[in-house]
């Protein structure tokens, strides 16, 4: 069976690699399918936002289409940028901009309590779109800090830890991100599912 990523950020897509390694599927980029170039991400809602692009690659390709939409969700700003993430500071997305204009949100804010939160969708013939969530906490930096990983990674550190996700090893971050988490609530909820006996429990078992 192949498995459509649908996404054009390279970063997420070596994470959903290494993620979707132990997963009885053919991993197809979505770089095979240069026709399907963009969609609308701007829905209220992470869920919806997925939904719409798993459902995009879907309908233009008839194959089975997973997609996420991510999101920082700051306490101290109401759980801003949230669902905005992207586009913080400004289309289009440009990571250094979004990190610096929460820095400056964040001046003089002793609460730094923050969670990534993730929204995975899968779309395939017969499975209309479903959605599942994983959640990372956490608390923002104070200044940008390690050179791997994407988006607002300089700026988080995970719960546990003292380095930032990019200064952290990427086996770490795919151990307890919350892209991590979502795909492991996504093989519990679906895998047996899809796979039948080729699920056979945990994909670490
Ligand atoms: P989207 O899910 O591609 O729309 O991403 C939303 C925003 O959150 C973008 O600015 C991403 O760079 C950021 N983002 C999503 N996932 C992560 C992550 O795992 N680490 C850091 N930033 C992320």
């Amino acid at each position: 069976m192949k498995l459509i990523l649908a996404t054009h950020n390279a970063s997420k897509l070596a994470e959903f690699r290494a993620l979707l390694a132990h997963w009885p599927v053919e991993l197809v980029p979505l770089t095979e399918f240069p026709e399907v170039r963009q969609w609308n991400e701007d829905a209220p809602t992470l869920e919806e936002n997925a939904v719409a692009k798993a459902l995009t690659v879907y309908r233009a390709t008839g194959q089975w289409s997973m997609a996420d939409d991510s999101g920082v969700e700051v306490d101290a700003l109401g759980g801003a940028p949230g669902v905005q993430s992207a586009r913080y500071a400004g289309e289009p997305c440009n990571p250094a901009a979004n990190n610096e204009k929460l820095l400056t949100a964040l001046t003089g804010v002793a609460n730094r309590r923050a969670r990534f939160r993730c929204v995975l969708a899968l779309v395939g013939p017969g499975f209309p779109p479903e959605t599942i969530e994983g959640i990372c906490e956490g608390v923002i930096a104070h200044e940008p800090r390690g050179t791997g990983g994407f988006g607002y990674d300089p700026l988080f550190i995970p719960d546990g830890y003292s380095q930032t996700f990019a200064e952290l090893p990427p086996e770490v971050k795919n151990q307890i991100s919350h892209r991590a988490r979502a795909v492991q609530a996504a093989w519990e909820r679906w895998g047996r599912k899809l796979f039948g006996d080729a699920s056979g429990g945990s994909p670490d078992g």
